[in-house]
């Protein structure tokens, strides 16, 4: 089995999909790895690091001749993948509901995509989730980032010269990534307070020290579809959740939002006018801003400033990590096909559960009920 790992060529990635850890469990797994030359670097990872745990290196077109298997972060352009064998599996984020013409190249050229952030949300491939390990650590960067570009300090401290406030900060939408948000902001000395629709989420923020905002006694306040994921708010639910939410945003001088509903644009959870009840000096990061952002005027890659109010957000929060954000993307993809490894076929063979959750095309086909229904 040949396993390939490509340099990401997307602008701004600086994750790899493969770390010397994951080389060496691929080789003992009887794999043969290779890694393009200075795939690692941005990640902090030199190339010696790959060959000593049993990669071999080279250019592109050298690593991708006769793979069976392509890992990547992102799905790489289909043009580099000549020379790959036939019906290859390429296991990455394709982002299927917005690259249509991707997959339809895939399906064309006859490649297997396998799209890890359709990772079925069951137990026993938590271990394999890349959305879960890679919105860990943005939850964290989200916070570091405010605090940084916040004009005061995070915790209480009692001074000569007199006493500096705790900051507060709201973190709108409670699943991993805001979970993290919590944990970071609390370990900081903030006073944090949390809101999402799933109301299962309020023992874990009051588990973390957090105080929970929510809407009670509307009509379909149990927000949580299949898989754990939130779904759509009636119009009443929204109303309401926008006055409670409107009331506490001018007390905060933080507010971190991560409210995605998946395939769908991420709900606009601050307007302008509430930007403008903040306190001038706050600062909100929007994780949801490569999702067309829960916060009006944000920008990805830009600090906008309304109403005295930073507005912030990264295109891609992860790869602000990237070297942790490859080690743990690394062992996903890991997990993922050693799970599946057998031994007479000298390689993974995936069951229907998540086989069929992730392939999104094979045999010159697209495959995947979720983009043919
Ligand atoms: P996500 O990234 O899809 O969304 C982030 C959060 O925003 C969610 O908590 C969601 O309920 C919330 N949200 C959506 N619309 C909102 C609104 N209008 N106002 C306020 N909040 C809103 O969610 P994520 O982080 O992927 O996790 C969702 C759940 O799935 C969690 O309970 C998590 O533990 C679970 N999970 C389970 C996995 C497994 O079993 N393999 C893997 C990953 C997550």
């Amino acid at each position: 089995m040949h396993i390939a790992i490509l340099k990401e060529r997307a602008k701004g990635e600086s994750r790899v999909a493969a770390s010397p850890e994951t080389v060496g469990k691929f080789a003992k797994l009887g794999a043969k790895i290779a890694v393009e030359k200075g795939a690692g670097l941005t990640a902090s990872i030199p190339d010696e690091a790959y060959a000593e745990a049993g990669a071999t290196l080279g250019a592109a077109a050298s690593v991708i001749k006769g793979a069976d298997i392509v890992l990547g972060i992102q799905a790489p352009d289909v043009a580099l993948l000549k020379g790959a064998k036939k019906g290859a599996k390429v296991a990455a984020l394709f982002d299927p509901f917005n690259n249509g013409d991707v997959v339809a190249a895939y399906a064309k050229a006859g490649l297997e995509a396998l799209s890890m952030e359709f990772m079925p949300r069951i137990t026993r491939a938590q271990s394999m989730d890349v959305l879960s390990s890679q919105s860990n650590l943005a939850g964290y960067k989200a916070v570091m980032a405010a605090a940084d570009t916040y004009g005061r300090a995070f915790p209480m401290m009692m001074t000569a010269a007199g006493t500096v406030q705790a900051a507060r900060c709201f973190v709108m939408g409670v699943g991993v990534a805001g979970l993290q948000a919590i944990a970071t902001a609390r370990r900081l000395g903030a006073q944090v307070s949390a809101t999402d629709v799933r109301s299962a989420t309020k023992e874990q923020i009051e588990s973390l020290g957090a105080k929970p905002i929510f809407v009670e006694e509307v009509e379909g306040i149990e927000g949580e579809g299949s898989g754990g994921y939130a779904t759509e708010m009636s119009e009443e639910y929204q109303k309401a959740q926008a006055e409670l939410v409107s009331a506490h945003i001018a007390k905060q001088d933080i507010v971190i939002t991560t409210a995605l509903i998946p395939g769908r644009p991420a709900p606009r959870l601050i307007s302008d006018a509430q930007i403008a009840s903040m306190k001038p000096g706050s600062v909100i990061f929007d994780l949801a801003a490569p999702a067309g952002g829960n916060v009006e005027g944000c920008e990805p890659d830009k600090l906008v400033v309304k109403h005295g109010v930073t507005i912030m957000g990264y295109s891609n929060t992860p790869t602000q990590l990237a070297a942790d954000a490859s080690a743990l993307f690394a062992r996903n993809h890991y997990n993922f096909l050693s799970a599946f490894w057998d031994e007479e076929a000298g390689g993974p063979v995936l069951d229907e559960e998540i086989g069929d959750a992730v392939r999104l095309t094979k045999d010159g086909e697209i495959v995947n009920e979720r983009l043919t229904s």
